[in-house]
């Protein structure tokens, strides 16, 4: 009923002319597959993508975005110009953005808003730090940040929308939550955007695990009920590490 998603968060590594050359790699080897693939990408690099991806089921989109529709913001990028590019995902509240850049639940609420007015789908992201886990309280932790997150948030449809769970400790570091941790998670946020939306709402809608997702892991991970795929960063840049993740 829900599709699997492999969105692959590049963050900052390779340049446009890498990411060209991988693009077409990517084309070249793509292997059938019941999974969706979609790579979050530099914004310098969504040009190629939008010129090498089309067409083949391959969906691509941006990491951040601004809060603002347009004007005098020097550095930002505005979620009509990602669409102009046809993204159709991007990431919202990545605890990167979240720790080095200050980003509140509210601006991310905002920024996820800003995507939806032009029909790109937020991938937003929640998850408890270390310390907030090994006292237990990661579950209330994560559904409050989720319920700040999504302030203000309508979005049309469970398909406009997309969670990533991605436990702060688990990203970059080789750890992972275990399949039976991560996936109490997802059913409690699950369960809660039941609540907030509605049943078939929380029903249809993607929650994706991150966090040191890799071939070797991402069955166990992806085969849980309500995980319905990864937001993978390290193992993504790997072309042969993300064909056997949509393989997995
Ligand atoms: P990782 O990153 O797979 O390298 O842990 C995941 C993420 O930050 O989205």
């Amino acid at each position: 009923m829900r599709k699997r998603l492999v969105a692959g968060n590049w963050k900052m590594y390779k340049t446009p002319t890498e990411a060209r050359m991988w693009f077409r790699d990517l084309v070249a080897k793509l292997p059938q597959t019941q999974a969706e693939p979609a790579l979050l990408v530099p914004f310098t690099h969504l040009p190629y993508a939008a010129e090498i991806l089309e067409g083949h089921g391959v969906y691509w989109g941006a990491q951040d975005v601004s809060a603002h529709n347009e004007g005098a913001y020097t550095g930002e990028v505005s979620a009509k110009m990602l669409a102009d590019l046809a993204c159709k995902y991007t990431i919202v509240g990545h605890s990167e953005r979240r720790s080095y850049h200050a980003e509140s639940d509210a601006l991310v609420a905002q920024k996820a808003r800003r995507l939806l007015e032009h029909g790109i789908v937020p991938i937003l992201c929640v998850g408890e730090p270390l310390e907030v886990r090994e006292a237990g309280h990661h579950v209330e932790y994560t559904l409050r940040q989720l319920e700040g997150s999504l302030e203000g948030v309508h979005p049309p449809s469970a398909s406009s929308l997309v969670i990533a769970y991605e436990p702060v400790w688990a990203i970059g570091t080789g750890k992972t939550a275990t399949p039976e941790d991560a996936e109490a998670m997802h059913r409690a946020i699950r369960g809660w955007l039941a609540g907030r939306y509605s049943s078939d709402f929380a029903d249809q809608l993607r929650i994706l695990y991150g966090g040191s997702v890799k071939p070797d892991n991402a069955t166990a991970l992806f085969s849980q009920p309500n995980i319905d795929g990864g937001l993978v960063g390290g193992a993504s840049l790997k072309l042969e590490d993300y064909i056997k993740l949509l393989l997995a």
